[in-house]
């Protein structure tokens, strides 16, 4: 029943985040660490405003150094003046714990610069891993150029490794590292993988790397000299397009370049490192001049000759749009982008920026989290000096010493085996060893530990060696550790006695056996179905009630039922059109009734411009994709890339102008929001315009689920439907389509929903209002197109 609440919960937790981030415009979600400065010398960067630590606290070991003089220049990041390098070991790892933790999409940077600080002038090549996976190996070609590399990764765990190897051609050394927590709508690409960074220019700027505090999310657009071309620039603010938080900053879509000679395109080519290698390609644009009435401003984009946006584009007023490949479908042996205008445009095309990353796939086979941790506690509880750096168990060529692992290759690696004998121990057993839940064997043997030996040790259940010989502990082994290993399950040294018997008995040892109680209980379903009915001019969609008595049995779906209706049925259903509940762009809709449900009948009008045989055509889908079927009148610019009804249609269609039954999903979605906060799909908050998903992120950042739901229902709504609506909607509404719940999926989650609100009204007897009552009027923009 709760199979589709997890990811919403997940997805939540994400926005709310983010939200936090952009707003206080902070650094929480950052990690900026400056190697080889000294300890203690933490500092604010005079340019960025960006809070830099030292490494030390990061990683053990390492040297620091300063690059020589000549590399120091003014127009040089302070950060890459200094550098720590490792001359000692085969690999080094730094850890870092960003404190928004796993699930959450990050930029991950690492800065090397030589600067010939060892005055061997002799270019070093090394390995970079993350965590176990392979990064990227680094090539240093010059002793005054920076090698950054960067990419967006997911983490599955709470904490990530960055690690440097040495493979022999030099010693591996580090700049700078940078960690920077994403918003939880931006690069949701990473789906298909993580996205390393190939290239990120800023086109028509004369000046230095745009970075933080211009782009709240610290990434770099470099300038670059563009050869016949134009620079563009404005002293205006470019804003952000409703849906993408992805935009660069307005600092980076302030400048342009448009080919200087008038017939010109602009052509941008490049080589992957790999011709197997998969791009996605993110081109911002935005209209930065004033046109004149009879100016315009409209071009086409070509991959390699291949039309990738299917209709003439036309950048809008001072608001960056993206146009991108939502699927990993880009991949060639070299690449050329061409961007030309087409005959009716009187200017030539512009573009501000682009990205292109390249998508890898870094599988995170890290240790167990708890088990990781554990041993982080543990190395640090022991001051524990052995070279323990990066993930336990993983890559199994670096497993930690004394450590073995049990690799698996659905789960995580776990530790089976610890070996601390003779390492210098002092204190009491910590409780973090009650954490490797999977050991099996476990040697604290001649170290200086006390106190008494601890209950939690007979708690690991695969425990079968335990050695606790040559300490200085107090009191007596626990009764249950006696017990376990008179039963032959574990073999127990301890100062004094070994056992090592095979008794078996239960009499020592008090079973214990919870019976737990089965509740049972029985559901009574409302069910809301969706009725979607096409005739060859008439077109019914139904939200309605229809109340059914069923009892809930796992796996019965809600049905999603399809049937025709001839015209004279249709006739009878809305009593000879007798009730007009709205007007849109296609025709009337008219109230009608099959049976006892209440259904809307959409009618094509025939003055409609808009012609029936797309009409027929029509992507199944409901009222608010079918929207795009038809060609829209050319009045605002806006309209040359919007159809359908203002904030109702899937932003996936502003990109990929591609419409699937998961855009329905997400008009569905806008729907329910404006049914549950009685707020219009596009809010004017604070002096801007921003689409309903966005505020309800803004309100649930706040906190308080009763700013959300419609101030009209006085609080008398059930806050767990209420909040369970809430995040189906937000689910629904998801920018990337996979993430969106299927329609039955949708009802189902709506019926809980309603099985809630109804529960609380048996045992409230006021007036029941709010989620159960989706009304047909409210369904219905009041001003469809
Ligand atoms: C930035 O700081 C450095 C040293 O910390 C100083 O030399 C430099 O003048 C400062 N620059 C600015 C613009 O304040
Ligand atoms: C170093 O590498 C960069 C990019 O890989 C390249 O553009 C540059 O020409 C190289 N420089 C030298 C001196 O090889
Ligand atoms: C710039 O334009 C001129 C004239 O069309 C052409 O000869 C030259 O090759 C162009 N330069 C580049 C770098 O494309
Ligand atoms: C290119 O990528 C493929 C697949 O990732 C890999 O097997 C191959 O070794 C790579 N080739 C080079 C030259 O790196
Ligand atoms: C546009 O109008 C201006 C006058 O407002 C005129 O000078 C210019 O030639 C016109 N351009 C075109 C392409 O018609
Ligand atoms: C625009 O570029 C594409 C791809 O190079 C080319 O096929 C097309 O003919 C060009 N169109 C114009 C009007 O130049
Ligand atoms: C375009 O935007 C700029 C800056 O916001 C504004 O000054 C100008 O009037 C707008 N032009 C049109 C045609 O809307
Ligand atoms: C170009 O202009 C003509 C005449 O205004 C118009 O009919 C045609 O649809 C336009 N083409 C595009 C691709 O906008
Ligand atoms: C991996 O672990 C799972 C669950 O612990 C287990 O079902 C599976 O058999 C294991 N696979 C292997 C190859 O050991
Ligand atoms: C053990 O694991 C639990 C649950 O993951 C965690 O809350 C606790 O802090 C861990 N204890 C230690 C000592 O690591
Ligand atoms: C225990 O501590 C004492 C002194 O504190 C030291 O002499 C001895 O070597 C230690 N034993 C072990 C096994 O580390
Ligand atoms: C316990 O006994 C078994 C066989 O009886 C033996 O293989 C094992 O080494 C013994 N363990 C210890 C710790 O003495």
């Amino acid at each position: 029943m709760f199979r589709g609440l997890l990811p919403i919960l997940f997805l939540l937790g994400l926005v709310n985040k983010s939200v936090l981030v952009h707003a206080q415009d902070d650094q929480s979600g950052f990690i900026s660490i400056d190697c080889g400065i000294e300890d203690g010398s933490a500092y604010t960067d005079n340019v960025t405003g960006i809070n830099y630590v030292p490494d030390t606290d990061f990683i053990d070991g390492g040297e620091i150094h300063k690059v020589l003089p000549i590399y120091n220049s003014f127009d040089v990041d302070t950060q890459l003046t200094t550098l720590t390098s490792f001359p000692q070991n085969t690999r080094s790892c730094y850890t870092l714990k960003p404190t928004q933790g796993k699930g959450n999409r990050y930029l991950i940077r690492a800065r090397f610069m030589y600067g010939n600080y060892d005055f061997k002038s002799q270019l070093p090549e090394f390995d970079v891993y993350l965590g176990p996976d392979y990064w990227d190996t680094i090539k240093i070609n010059s002793s005054s150029r920076p090698v950054n590399m960067e990419i967006i990764h997911v983490l599955s765990s709470d904490y990530i490794h960055v690690c440097l190897v040495n493979t022999g051609r030099g010693t591996p050394f580090v700049s700078v590292i940078e960690l920077r927590l994403l918003a939880g709508d931006m690069y949701k690409e990473t789906d298909y993988g993580s996205l390393y960074l190939f290239a990120r220019v800023n086109f028509g700027s004369v000046f230095r790397t745009v970075r933080y505090k211009d782009d709240v999310y610290d990434r770099l657009w470099s300038s670059i000299n563009w050869p016949n071309s134009t620079l563009l620039y404005t002293l205006d603010q470019v804003s952000s397009f409703l849906f993408t938080t992805i935009d660069p900053p307005s600092a980076v879509m302030s400048t342009a370049i448009m080919p200087t000679y008038p017939k010109d395109s602009i052509k941008i080519n490049w080589n992957p490192d790999n011709t197997t290698d998969q791009f996605f390609m993110y081109m911002h644009f935005a209209e930065i001049e004033i046109l004149k009435r009879n100016q315009t401003r409209q071009f086409n984009i070509y991959l390699n000759g291949n039309r990738i946006y299917p209709k003439p584009f036309s950048p809008l007023n001072h608001t960056t749009i993206t146009v991108y490949n939502a699927e990993p479908d880009i991949a060639a042996p070299t690449y050329t982008l061409t961007i030309n205008k087409t005959k009716n445009s009187t200017l030539s095309p512009i573009i501000n920026a682009l990205e292109l990353y390249v998508l890898k796939q870094i599988p995170q086979r890290q240790t167990d989290d708890r088990d990781a941790s554990a041993m982080w506690s543990i190395k640090s509880t022991y001051g524990i000096t052995r070279h323990w750096q990066g993930d336990p168990c993983a890559p199994q060529e670096f497993v930690w010493d004394g450590l073995r692992c049990s690799y698996n290759t659905t789960d995580s690696p776990r530790i089976t085996f610890l070996n601390l004998s003779t390492s210098g121990l002092n204190g009491g057993i910590d409780p973090a060893f009650a954490n490797l839940t999977m050991i099996e064997t476990l040697d604290l043997s001649n170290n200086n530990l006390t106190g008494t030996v601890p209950h939690f040790l007979s708690g690991l259940n695969f425990l079968k060696v335990l050695n606790l010989k040559g300490n200085d502990f107090v009191g007596p082994v626990p009764a249950e550790l006696i017990a376990k290993s008179k039963k032959g399950l574990l073999a127990l040294s301890f100062d004094g006695e070994s056992t090592n018997d095979t008794l078996s008995s239960c009499d020592t040892n008090p079973c214990k056996n919870t019976k737990g109680n089965k509740i049972i209980v029985p559901v009574i379903a409302t069910v809301v179905s969706f009725v979607v009915i096409m005739t060859a001019v008439t077109a019914i969609w139904v939200i309605t009630k229809r109340r059914t008595h069923a009892k809930r049995k796992t796996g019965t779906g809600l049905e999603i039922r399809k049937q025709q209706y001839t015209y004279s049925d249709i006739q009878s259903i809305t009593n000879n059109f007798n009730v007009v509940i709205g007007k849109g762009g296609f025709g009337t809709v008219y109230l009608g009734y099959i049976g006892d449900i209440e259904v809307a009948i959409k009618m094509l009008s025939e003055s409609s411009l808009q012609g029936d045989k797309e009409f027929q055509a029509e992507a199944k889908l409901a009222d608010f994709g079918l929207s795009k079927a038809f060609p829209t009148e050319v009045g605002t610019h806006i309209s040359t890339v919007v159809a359908g009804t203002p904030g109702y249609l899937d932003p996936e269609y502003y990109t990929s102008n591609r419409l699937t039954e998961k855009s329905d999903i997400y008009s569905f979605g806008v729907v329910l929001l404006v049914i549950i906060t009685g707020q219009p799909a596009i809010i004017k908050y604070k002096e801007e315009n921003i689409h309903i998903s966005r505020w309800v992120n803004l309100m649930l950042a706040e906190g308080d689920m009763k700013n959300i739901v419609d101030p009209r229902l006085l609080g008398d709504f059930d806050i767990n439907s209420a909040w369970k609506a809430v995040e189906l909607a937000m689910a629904c509404v998801a920018h990337t389509p996979s993430r969106r719940p299927a329609m039955n999926e949708v009802m189902m989650e709506l019926n809980d929903c309603l099985v809630m609100e109804k529960a609380r009204k048996e045992t409230n007897p006021r007036q029941l209002t709010g989620l159960s009552s989706l009304n047909l009027e409210s369904a219905y923009d009041p001003n469809p197109r």
